[in-house]
């Protein structure tokens, strides 16, 4: 029986890779060359499924230039990248990897927010350069997160592992907005009580920012919504960039109008806004919250685990675990 064809976008651990060639013809790009769209759609050519990162966009035009696609699976929870709308009208299976980088990815959420209080990367610079001459009383002083105010935006898997570290661990009064309210015995478990997005903007010490990006979550937090919030505040967004306002957080990250940030997502990632590098009072790292290397490797499986099972074969043929349409499952020849 000839093998379906199917294409691995990105670089990824060779023994995960190894797995699909069980089934199929792989493409792969070991080079980790990030290709353009066009590029992408002249590699999708005769291509059944596609492995995918959150970065590649998957939209109803290149499903048109690629019509043998029949599954596109990726290795990120956060789907924006892709038109799932547009590969459902197409009938083509779209997964995503969610539950196995909660804790991973709320670990760093935490020790962002941590570094962002304790003033941690800012302090590493002024040892590094030579600047450490004598202790002082006050030198990088930061805020406690012990018992301090949590806000969380966005309480769904992630934000809840957020706000259970919180609670639980650090004593920490949580506070969240989200599209809806928690079921009472979570919000119980969690400490966590439901406010509006005003309130929680005024009231967090530490506002931690996991939403999904969307058209409605484009600029959730931006010039007006800073200006809500305490001047000893700090904000950490490990979401997506667009989400919050890059030029205006980094104005009031100057303007000491909060103090200070930690971000490891950006608008127009991997390029980064020119003011945020010029501003002291903020942690920035490169998209990582859900690197630890077993994540990592759990997400990548997952990926490869829906893309077999889309594509019909191993022992769950046509029932991946996490399709974002599993209603397509039907008509995949
Ligand atoms: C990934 C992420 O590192 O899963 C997501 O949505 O943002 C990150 O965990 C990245 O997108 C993997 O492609």
């Amino acid at each position: 029986m000839n093998k379906a064809s199917i294409l691995v976008c990105r670089a990824v651990f060779p023994d995960i890779v190894d797995r699909l060639r069980e089934h199929f013809n792989v493409e792969t790009n070991e080079a980790d060359v990030v290709w353009s769209r066009d590029e992408l759609i002249a590699h999708l050519q005769g291509k059944a499924g596609v492995f995918i990162t959150g970065t590649q966009p998957i939209d109803g035009a290149l499903l048109d230039a690629c019509p043998s696609l029949k599954a596109v699976c990726s290795m990120a929870v956060g789907y924006n990248n892709v038109d799932v709308p547009a590969c459902t009208a197409r009938g083509v299976l779209v997964s995503n990897a969610p539950d196995v980088l909660t804790e991973t990815t709320a670990d760093f959420g935490f020790a962002l927010m941590m570094a962002t209080a304790r003033r941690i990367s800012e302090s590493e610079h002024f040892l590094r350069s030579g600047q450490w001459t004598k202790w002082s009383v006050d030198a990088f002083a930061g805020s406690d997160v012990h018992s301090a105010t949590l806000g969380v935006l966005g309480m769904g898997r992630i934000g809840q592992a957020i706000a259970r570290r919180g609670a639980l661990g650090f004593g920490m009064k949580v506070i969240y907005h989200n599209r809806s309210k928690l079921d009472a015995f979570v919000e119980a478990e969690l400490g966590a009580r439901y406010v509006d997005k005003e309130e929680l903007l005024r009231q967090s010490d530490h506002l931690v920012i996991v939403v999904p990006y969307s058209a409605a979550s484009h600029h959730l937090v931006g010039a007006a919504e800073l200006a809500l919030m305490k001047p000893t505040a700090t904000l950490v967004n490990i979401a997506r960039g667009g989400i919050v306002d890059d030029a205006a957080l980094a104005q009031a990250l100057a303007d000491k109008r909060i103090a200070a940030a930690g971000l490891d997502v950006f608008e127009g990632e991997p390029t980064v806004h020119p003011a945020l590098l010029q501003v002291p009072n903020v942690v920035l790292t490169p998209h990582i919250a859900s690197a630890s290397l077993p994540t990592r490797r759990a997400m990548a499986n997952l990926a490869v685990d829906n893309l077999i099972a889309a594509l019909g074969a191993g022992p769950n043929a046509g029932r991946p675990s996490t399709a974002l349409n599993p209603e397509v499952l039907g008509s995949i020849g």
